[in-house]
């Protein structure tokens, strides 16, 4: 089953200033700020939700497409991506844009100065599925992830209309997102994934029940952390899935999108939702022992074993015949 993920690509800037910034911030000089922080630290990370997920699904060996626009300075990330199973022929290139930058300064006192800059990451209302389709074929699965919001709601409509299954992944859109627009990217979705305060967030917008919701999709996962992840469907018991436990996390970036990768892997390859979820919760775990989001490998006997110790036997047993591409 081909899956296509849509939403952001973009890559980190994070430096660090050895000194404090309120100490330059003069209090009576605030109506003209023009300040400069030498910094003694870069580090350059490779992110976007829609580049991580199709990343950890990659390493999988699923050959997700992933969808999304990028600027001419792509081309490093991109030869990563494809080194490491993804399709990246459904990526818009923008003329004028650069890829979308979150740059960021942290102090000594862990003060920081930040700035996200979208740059072609607008221009992925531009595209169209339909044209994904033409290139790679039927589609078993497209996941709407963070994304320029008009590209989001032209992707759910294009699937409702194509008639393929499609996943609302809304999280840090759902802030800026109408209530309309919340409803029309959830409506009819096969799964929505949210995480503890997403999920709060998405009842206010919608001012709808958690029932009232489930009515409206076909699952509901939600994933709360170290404790783990439920799962709702309507009509039937909340099944939940612990976390694996991690005793000393490196960083703690990229979990929700490590975990939605293994989850849609799991499901791709009709697993039973429990065994999908402790996938995606073993993928989670492991980027939190690495420093950035796509800086993790697999190995089977290393993935068998984390899933055995905290699952026991079962799933591992499912799972072990769709692992032959991983090392
Ligand atoms: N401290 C932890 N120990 C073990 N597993 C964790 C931990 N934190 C997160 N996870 C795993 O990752 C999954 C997703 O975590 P979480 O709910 O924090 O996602 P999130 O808030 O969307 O994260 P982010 O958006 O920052 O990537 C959890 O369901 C769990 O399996
Ligand atoms: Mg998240």
């Amino acid at each position: 089953m081909r899956i296509a993920v849509t939403g952001s690509i973009a890559t980190d800037h994070l430096m660090s200033f050895p000194g404090s910034f309120t100490d330059q911030l003069l209090a009576d000089r605030l109506d003209r700020v023009s300040l400069s922080f030498l910094a003694d630290r870069l580090e350059i990370r490779r992110g976007g939700v829609a580049a991580n997920v199709s990343f950890g699904l990659g390493l999988l060996g699923l050959r997700p497409v992933l969808v999304g626009a990028v600027g001419a300075d792509f081309e490093p990330y991109r030869v990563w991506l494809k080194q490491h199973g993804v399709d990246t022929d459904s990526v818009l290139v923008s003329e004028e844009a650069h890829t979308a930058r979150f740059v960021c300064t942290t102090d000594r006192m862990q003060n920081q100065i930040a700035t996200f800059y979208a740059g072609a990451m607008t221009e992925a209302r531009r595209i169209d599925l339909r044209s994904v389709v033409e290139r790679v074929g039927r589609l078993g699965l497209v996941m709407v992830s963070p994304d320029d919001p008009e590209a989001m709601l032209r992707h759910t409509r294009a699937c409702r209309a194509l008639g393929v299954p499609f996943a609302a992944d809304p999280s840090q859109q759902l802030a800026r997102l109408s209530r309309r627009e919340v409803l029309e990217l959830v409506d009819g979705a096969r799964w929505l994934f949210t995480n503890e305060y997403e999920a709060a967030l998405l009842r206010d917008r919608t001012g709808l029940t958690e029932a009232e919701l489930l009515r409206r999709v076909g699952c509901w996962v939600t994933t709360h952390g170290a404790a783990g992840v439920r799962i709702r469907r309507a009509g039937r018991d909340v099944l939940a899935v612990p976390a694996v436990e991690v005793p000393g996390v490196v960083d703690p970036t990229g979990v929700g999108d490590a975990f939605r990768a293994g989850f849609l892997a799991g499901t791709a390859w009709d697993l039973p939702e429990r065994c999908a979820a402790q996938l995606g919760c073993v993928l989670a775990a492991t980027v939190l022992d690495y420093v950035g989001t796509q800086e993790y490998q697999l190995y089977r006997d290393v993935l068998l074993a984390r899933l055995r110790d905290t699952y026991g036997v079962g799933c591992a047993a499912h799972l072990t015949p769709h692992l032959r591409e991983v090392s």
